[in-house]
């Protein structure tokens, strides 16, 4: 089954045709963040109006391959998201439908992150899965029985832990997104000498990283106005300090619901499962291999969106010209 993916929820423009949910024949990027890091975060006007660029450019490239002729179903995000950007994608998809004459079907951009751990898979993933999902806008703990049963175990109660990788990057002048700097950087620390808090709610599955943020950004202050400015040393010390913190955080509520729920296999998706500290973590905590999408599919994209409509068998209900935004749409909603 041959579906058109389209993603636009945030601030980057993906497409993909996927077949069967795991083999990707096409797969288009437009990121935004060069025009957002000049603001230090994203711009929701600016991202809708990039949408409407992006996805014209990429949908006259598909059409040029002659890559829309026999697809079965054009699956876009729905939801959550940033409303403008969303119904740059929804109605996009809706025209294609429209115009190719066949079915589109709206999907949970959070089942799109978990479901690009099944893209290029050839071992089987067998349910129950634990899924942690990363990213800038999200940290969420689930569980998986099927496909299409996600029960939300735990999420973060202030801010999302990508988020925070921003912010803290952002105080020291590091530039944006601040995850990758972040990462990149905190290999040169040498230090292991911890300054920073590890938040644990404690009986809950729940996370909380305005906590570090906050004393993170407090230590960057103190430390600029003692020494006037911040040495190469002691920005990569604070960025590992403070990574090492974050990533501990997730470690904890992972292992914690991984005991409780004793799944057959465990997924880290969304950006942030990119962090090169987490992934050597992982290592050293679990004895069952943790499925980790390749990078490029750690972040949004429309493949992760196409093998969700597969694998959710959304196509077997009626098209939906109708299609609405949710930008709050959570977890557990199809
Ligand atoms: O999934 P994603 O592309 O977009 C959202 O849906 O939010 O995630 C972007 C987030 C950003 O906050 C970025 O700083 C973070 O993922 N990120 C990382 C790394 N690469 C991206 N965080 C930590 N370490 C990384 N290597
Ligand atoms: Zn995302």
């Amino acid at each position: 089954m041959l579906i058109l993916g389209i993603e636009s929820s945030c601030d980057d423009t993906g497409v993909a045709l996927v077949n069967d949910g795991k083999n990707i024949i096409h797969n288009t990027l437009i990121s935004q963040t060069e025009i957002h890091s000049t603001f230090g975060g994203i711009v929701p006007e600016v991202a809708a109006r990039q949408h409407i660029i992006a996805l014209g450019s990429i949908l006259k490239e598909y059409k040029d391959l002659n890559l829309l002729e026999n697809i079965d179903g054009v699956a876009v995000t729905k939801g959550p998201g940033l409303a403008g950007s969303l119904l740059v994608g929804v109605n996009y998809a809706k025209a294609l439908s429209y115009a190719l004459d066949v079915p589109v079907r709206g999907i949970n951009h959070l089942s799109g992150h978990i479901h690009a751990a099944w893209i290029n898979r050839i071992e089987r993933i067998q349910f129950p899965v634990i899924a942690l999902l990363v990213s800038g806008g999200h940290s969420e703990l689930s569980l998986l029985n099927s496909h299409n049963d996600r029960i939300l175990l735990g999420q973060t109660r202030d801010d999302a832990v990508g988020e925070v990788f921003d912010k803290v990057a952002r105080a020291m002048g590091l530039g944006y997104p601040g995850g990758p700097i972040i990462d990149a950087l905190s290999k040169k620390s040498k230090n292991n000498n911890r300054k920073l808090p590890i938040t644990n709610i404690s009986d809950s599955l729940d996370y909380s990283f305005s906590g570090l943020k906050t004393a993170s950004i407090k230590y960057i202050d103190t430390e600029k106005n003692k020494y006037g400015k911040l040495s190469d040393e002691m920005i990569s010390d604070i960025v590992y300090d403070f990574q090492d913190c974050a990533i501990e955080q997730l470690l904890i509520k992972l292992k914690m619901a991984v005991n409780l729920y004793n799944p057959k296999n465990i997924i880290i998706c969304g950006g942030v499962a990119a962090n090169s500290h987490l992934r050597l973590r992982i290592k050293d905590i679990f004895k069952m291999d943790v499925i980790i999408p390749e990078p490029k599919l750690c972040v949004d994209n429309g493949a992760m969106i196409s093998a969700a409509a597969f694998f959710e068998n959304v196509f077997k209900k009626e098209t939906q010209l109708d299609l609405d935004i949710f930008p709050s749409l959570n977890l557990e909603e199809l």
